[in-house]
């Protein structure tokens, strides 16, 4: 597997890979890789032959108060991770390197990006649209995969991908979970023991919904609130618990009524961790059996 630093080391891969006749694939992420990020990999090696893992802690999506400075970095135990998933070559790129002099285009983000997370990270989808259309245009064409545990984020990505005609397909692969049923996040390495059983809460919040859903409840505040009682005991913090639209993934307001599909999305800080969690009820079975 080839470690690559500079942006035009990736492009040159890409380009000698497709020149062989490969297809590419293409996997961002920020390091600290667990199994959900190996699954991301096993699922671009069936779509593409070459198959490239970016490791990235991009910091133009996080706030000024946020954990970027802490954020875990585990460079060789990420590549051992990737390499035995099927990568064919991990690019890890300096902040320079990204982000050169002078440099100061951003990816502007719209409705897609309003709600739920961004209401709550300001700047954060302008941060994440721009770096990963960085790696598009780095990468070339591509199947680039991404995981719906950050569904507003596969959202935004897919609108930019469509808006400003990118040579990628997206694929967005099911939430990756823990035996217990908390989704798999690198910040959950920041969970005390006792944080981390109270986090259970959160696959408990997903499931009281989906079970009330399945049972023909469409108020979205009721459906909602029936989440929000599971987090509030063991949050340190709510950002939001939400129902949206799960295609524009514009919240809705208390009394309306959803379809036959929705998403139930949330965001709460446990101690030092913001975690996020997410399922669209009616399309997929809860985190808890
Ligand atoms: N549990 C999971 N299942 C499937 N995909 C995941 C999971 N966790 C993260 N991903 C995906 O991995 C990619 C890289 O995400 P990232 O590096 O931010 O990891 P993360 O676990 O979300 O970290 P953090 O919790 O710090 O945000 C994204 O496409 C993200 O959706
Ligand atoms: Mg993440």
């Amino acid at each position: 597997m080839q470690l690559l630093r500079e942006p035009l080391e990736l492009r040159r891969a890409c380009d000698d890979a497709r020149a062989r006749g490969l297809t590419v694939g293409l996997v961002p992420t920020m390091g600290a890789l667990h199994e959900g990020h190996a699954a991301l990999v096993r699922e671009a090696r069936k779509r593409a032959d070459f198959v490239a893992v970016s490791v990235f802690v991009n910091p133009t999506q996080f706030g000024v108060n946020e954990d970027l400075a802490r954020y875990p970095r585990t460079l060789d135990s990420d590549m051992a991770k990737v390499e035995a998933a099927g990568a064919s070559a991990v690019f890890a790129p300096s902040e320079g390197g990204m982000y050169p002099p002078g440099d100061e285009t951003r990816v502007r983000v719209g409705a897609t990006a309003t709600d739920l997370c961004g209401a709550h990270r300001p700047g954060h989808f302008e941060g994440v649209a721009t770096v990963v259309a960085k790696l598009f245009a780095i990468a070339g064409p591509c199947t680039a995969v991404f995981g719906r545990k950050d569904y507003q984020q596969l959202q935004v990505i897919k609108r930019f991908t469509t808006d400003l005609f990118f040579p990628v397909t997206i694929i967005g692969l099911r939430t990756v979970r823990e035996i217990d049923g908390l989704a798999m996040s690198s910040r959950n390495a920041y969970l005390t023991p006792e944080q981390r059983s109270a986090a259970l809460g959160i696959p408990r919040g997903l499931t009281a919904a989906s079970r009330a859903f399945d049972a023909g409840e469409r108020r979205a505040g009721v459906l909602a609130s029936l989440a929000r009682a599971e987090v509030e005991p063991i949050a340190t913090s709510i950002d939001y618990v939400d129902v949206a639209d799960p295609d524009s993934v514009r919240a809705h307001k208390s009394a309306e009524i959803v379809g036959e599909r929705a998403l139930i999305a949330l965001a709460i800080r446990l101690g030092g961790a913001r975690l996020i969690d997410n399922m669209v009820l009616g399309e997929e079975p809860p985190p808890l059996p």
